[in-house]
C-alpha cells in the first residue's frame, strides 16, 4: 500500500497554500511581462524600480512581487539591489518555443481554473455541468498554447518513432485529427512531413474557428482542412492512414465515447493506426498515491464539471477492443501521458 505523504500534516496544508499563492504570483508575472523583463535583462538582472518604470507598473507592488519571486526561488540575486531568473525559469516561464514551458498552463490554472473551481461548491450540489466548449473563444485559444508545447514533439519525433509509420508519413500519410481544436498540431504534422495532408474536427465552434483563421495564416493552408463535427461523428469510411487525438480522449462524453472511437476506426485504411496521448486514470486506491498518476488525479479533479470521465487503463481498452483495433503501443510519457497506439486489421 502506497504511504501518505510524509509532512507533518500542518507542513502538508501550508505547503498547498503556498502552491495556490505561487502559481498566482507566477500568472501574475507572466501576463504583466515581469519575467520576460526579466530574462531580457541578463544575468546581472534588474532593480524592481527599473522593472517597473520599463513595464509602466506601480513600483512598491513590483518590488513586494520580486521579494516574494525570491522567497518562491524563481528569483535569484543579481547585482546589486537587482533580481535575476533562477535556474531554468527562463525555459519553464518565458521561452514559449519550449515544450517545458508551463506558463500557458499556469495561466489557464490561475484565470479558467479558478473561475471554475469557484463554481464546484453550487455544482456539486446538482451535478451540474460547464463544459469545455462553453467556456468561449478565448478559453479554447488559451488550451491551444497550453498544449502547443508538445505538438512539435508529437508531430515530429513521436510519430516518427512509430514502426511503420515515419515511411507512411515521409510518402504522403492522409492524418486525421479529431477534437482538434485550434488546429496546432496538424500544423505542425503537415510542416514535418511536407507529403502528409490533415483533416481536424471537432465539437467546438469557437476552436474551429479559431483553427480556420490560424490555419489560413500558416504556410500549410493547401494541406490541412477542418471542419465542426456533432457529436454523430465524423462519417468517413477507409479513409485515414492516421487517426490522432491529443489531450482528447478523457474529453470525449463518456457515455459516446466507444461510439466515437468506432467511428475514428471505421475512418482508418486497413492497417491505419490511431494514435493517443491522454491522461490514464489510476485503477485502485494505490494508483491515486503514485506519483506517476499526479497529472491524470489533478486532471480529473479540474474538469470535472467539464463532464471529464478520465479513463483507466481498462476503460482504454475495452475501447480499442469495442473498436475492433489492436493495441501496439502503451508507454508512459514524462510522467505526465500516456502513448497509445492502436491498429486496424
Ligand atoms: C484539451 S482539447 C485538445 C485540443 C487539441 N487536440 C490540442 O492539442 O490543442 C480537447 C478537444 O477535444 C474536443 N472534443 C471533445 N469531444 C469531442 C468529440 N466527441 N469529437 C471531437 N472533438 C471532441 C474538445 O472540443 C476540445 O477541443
Amino acid at each position: 500500500m502506497s504511504e501518505p505523504d510524509t509532512r507533518e500534516p500542518g507542513d502538508l496544508l501550508w505547503d498547498y497554500l503556498k502552491g495556490f499563492h505561487a502559481v498566482h504570483h507566477m500568472a501574475i508575472g507572466t501576463e504583466l511581462g515581469l519575467f520576460e523583463a526579466i530574462h531580457k535583462a541578463g544575468e546581472g538582472g534588474c532593480a524592481p524600480l527599473d522593472l517597473a518604470a520599463k513595464l509602466d507598473l506601480h513600483p512598491p507592488y513590483v518590488d513586494v512581487w520580486c521579494r516574494t519571486g525570491y522567497h518562491y526561488g524563481l528569483l535569484e540575486e543579481g547585482d546589486s539591489g537587482c533580481f535575476r531568473l533562477g535556474t531554468m525559469v527562463d525555459k519553464l516561464l518565458v521561452d514559449a518555443g519550449d515544450p517545458r514551458n508551463l506558463a500557458p498552463y499556469i495561466i489557464s490554472t490561475a484565470r479558467y481554473g479558478s473561475d471554475d473551481l469557484r463554481s464546484y461548491t453550487e455544482h456539486f450540489k446538482t451535478g451540474g455541468t460547464h463544459r469545455f466548449q462553453e467556456h468561449g473563444e478565448d478559453f479554447s485559444r488559451h488550451v491551444g498554447a497550453t498544449t502547443s508545447g508538445f505538438h512539435t514533439v508529437v508531430a515530429k519525433r513521436m510519430l516518427g518513432g512509430i514502426p511503420g509509420l515515419k515511411d507512411k508519413l515521409e510518402a504522403g500519410a492522409s492524418v486525421l485529427d479529431v477534437g482538434c481544436g485550434i488546429g496546432g498540431l496538424m500544423i505542425k504534422i503537415a510542416q514535418a512531413w511536407p507529403n502528409s495532408r490533415c483533416h481536424g474536427v471537432d465539437i467546438d465552434p469557437h476552436g474551429v474557428e479559431a483553427a480556420q483563421g490560424i490555419i489560413a495564416d500558416s504556410d500549410v493552408a493547401d494541406r490541412v482542412t477542418v471542419a465542426t463535427v456533432d457529436e454523430s461523428g465524423i462519417g468517413r469510411e477507409g479513409e485515414f492512414d492516421l487517426a490522432v487525438m491529443f489531450e482528447v480522449l478523457h474529453e470525449i462524453d463518456d457515455g459516446i465515447r466507444p461510439d466515437v472511437v468506432k467511428d475514428v476506426a471505421r475512418s482508418l485504411k486497413p492497417g491505419g493506426m490511431l494514435f493517443i496521448l491522454d491522461e490514464t486514470y489510476p485503477s485502485d486506491l494505490e494508483g491515486l498515491r503514485d506519483p506517476g498518476y499526479n497529472f491524470a488525479v489533478q486532471t480529473q479533479f479540474n474538469e470535472l464539471i467539464w463532464g471529464n470521465v478520465v479513463p483507466t487503463i481498462e476503460m482504454q481498452t475495452a475501447l480499442f477492443e469495442g473498436a475492433g483495433l489492436t493495441e501496439i503501443i502503451r508507454e508512459p510519457i514524462g510522467g505526465i501521458f500516456t502513448m497509445l497506439v492502436a491498429q486496424k486489421e
